[in-house]
């Protein structure tokens, strides 16, 4: 079982396993879930993916986490921190993707808001950024709800992003 960094009033975010691996392949190998993303994932491209993830704990000490819905004991989404360059300067992004099951019963916005909460208090961090593209609206609506504000519009990674600023 990963180390639980977090918990929410309804979500506990841990450090994700390999046993996390058919879980995130609802996730990361779903068209639809990856719409906004160059393509999605091959299930063997998996195991490497959660490898990237283990290389972000070493380095930084945190990266994209498990969310756990208490009440189901289930895994839901993924969740947390990563460093991002953005115009070449290293920002703190708050990141998520859920099982499409669970959408739209405020999840990512109650693990976002954690994730944040996390960086202020624990980290010492008060800039968070979130990078969306203009047309990834529930995402954008995850972040409003949680305060941010787009600060500008990047070309990143081949698509415009909007770069979604809290400062804490
Ligand atoms: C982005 C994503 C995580 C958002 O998931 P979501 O279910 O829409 O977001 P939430 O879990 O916060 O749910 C919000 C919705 O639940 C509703 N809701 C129900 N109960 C709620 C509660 N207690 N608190 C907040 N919202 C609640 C809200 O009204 C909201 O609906 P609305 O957006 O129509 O107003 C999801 O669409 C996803 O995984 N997308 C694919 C991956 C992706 O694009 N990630 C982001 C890349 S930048």
């Amino acid at each position: 079982m990963g180390k639980t960094i977090l918990e929410t009033e309804r979500l506990s975010l841990r450090e994700i396993t390999y046993d996390d691996a058919d879980d995130l392949a609802l996730i990361l190998c779903d068209a639809e879930t990856m719409q906004y993303y160059p393509r999605p994932l091959d299930r063997y491209e998996i195991n490497s993916w959660i490898e990237r993830i283990f290389e972000r704990y070493k380095l930084n000490g945190h990266g994209l986490w498990a969310v756990i819905l208490k009440a189901e004991s289930r895994f839901i989404g993924d969740c947390g921190l990563m460093i991002q360059q953005v115009d070449e300067i290293d920002e703190l992004e708050v990141g998520y993707q859920f099982n499409k099951q669970f959408w739209g019963h405020g999840y990512a916005t109650e693990a976002a808001r954690g994730c944040m909460d996390y960086a202020a208090n624990t980290m010492g961090r008060n800039r968070i950024i979130s990078m969306i593209r203009p047309e990834n609206n529930p995402s954008r609506r995850v972040a409003e709800r949680n305060g941010l504000k787009i600060e500008k519009l990047v070309h990143w990674r081949d698509y415009d992003h909007y770069v979604y600023v809290s400062e804490v």
